[in-house]
């Protein structure tokens, strides 16, 4: 693999799921393949489970992995070319993702959507900068419009929770928020759910929350929470802002919620969250702490998916 920033680099999914299944068996398997390579880890924005992740995952490889929050620490980057520098912005992305490109051999970037420009966000500006100057292979840590570190997660999560010769039905659920999330979740978690094509894929939302039609594919679009959960085995949780009136809450509506009581008519689903979620907002206390959730042992296996695309780069 030559970056990882969309299924789109990934040659065959089944193929990247067994290699993190077999990282999780035996995680220091591969412990000298990142000896004397270094990885950069720079965010743009705050994160638990993919910076810890994934230099726990470089450190099985035996890489050494180096973190840089630079909106905390560094210059303030320009992102636009041929820009007359006399804001405030201190250094072009030409030169910082060129430098960092000579210290490490993977750069690892997380960098959020503005949610005020739907071009600029779609068109993934920022990290497609990073990518062009950096001139060494670039990992997504969650872009503008996907998270595929945690989508290759929930592959996982769910494969090797579901042993039955059926394809699980998979119910991702839009669920309500007291703030303006980004899409990349759930853009992410249905592009993933398409490409590796061994689920019943259904997405449930209150009308206005239509994803982009190039993430949603061929998915069952339902309207009705309730219906959409009938007979789910598995029910993937997010709140997401609109994509059609760009980046804006446009429901609140509480019933939303995953309860107890939601799951009553699914086949005992199991319920997943990427983290970090809003108690009681997003899904119900009995269900986060009850026998149905997997959110944890989902986030535990956030360093397998790390390590399995960590491994395939430097295997180049
Ligand atoms: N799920 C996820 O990406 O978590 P963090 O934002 O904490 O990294």
């Amino acid at each position: 693999m030559k970056q990882f920033i969309s299924t789109a680099d990934v040659p065959s999914v089944p193929r990247l799921v067994d290699i993190a299944m077999n990282y999780k068996k035996d995680p220091f398997i591969d412990k000298e393949l990142g000896k004397n390579k270094t990885l950069g880890m720079i965010f743009l924005n705050p994160s638990l489970r993919t910076r810890l992740s994934t230099q726990v995952a470089a450190k099985n490889l035996g890489m050494e992995a180096v973190v840089f929050n630079i909106d905390k620490e560094g210059w303030a980057l320009e992102m636009n070319d041929g820009v007359v520098m006399n804001g405030n912005t201190t250094e072009h992305v030409k030169e910082a993702a060129a430098v960092m490109g000579q210290y490490f051999d993977i750069l690892a970037i997380r960098t959020f959507p503005g949610l005020k420009n739907k071009e600029e966000d779609y068109t993934e500006k920022y990290i497609n900068q990073f990518i062009k100057y950096a001139g060494v292979p670039v990992v997504s840590l969650e872009s503008a419009t996907l998270h595929p570190l945690q989508s290759l997660t929930d592959v996982i999560t769910i494969k090797e929770n579901w042993q039955q010769p059926r394809k699980p039905k998979v119910v991702m659920t839009w669920a309500p928020h007291v703030k303006s999330l980004p899409q990349a979740v759930p853009n992410s978690f249905a592009q993933w759910m398409n490409a590796w094509g061994e689920v019943d894929f259904v997405i449930a939302h209150p009308e206005g929350y239509e994803l982009d039609e190039k993430f949603s594919g061929n998915a069952r679009i339902e309207h009705n929470q309730d219906k959409a959960l009938e007979g789910a085995d598995f029910v993937y949780v997010k709140n997401w802002s609109s994509y059609r009136d760009y980046g804006k809450i446009t429901c609140t509506d509480p019933s939303w919620m995953v309860t107890n009581d939601k799951l009553k008519h699914t086949n005992t689903a199991k319920v997943m969250h990427c983290l970090p979620v809003r108690r009681n907002v997003v899904i119900a206390d009995e269900v986060l702490d009850g026998p149905q959730s997997i959110v944890i042992p989902e986030a535990g296996n956030r360093v397998w998916a790390a390590q399995a695309v960590l491994s395939e780069i430097l295997k180049g």
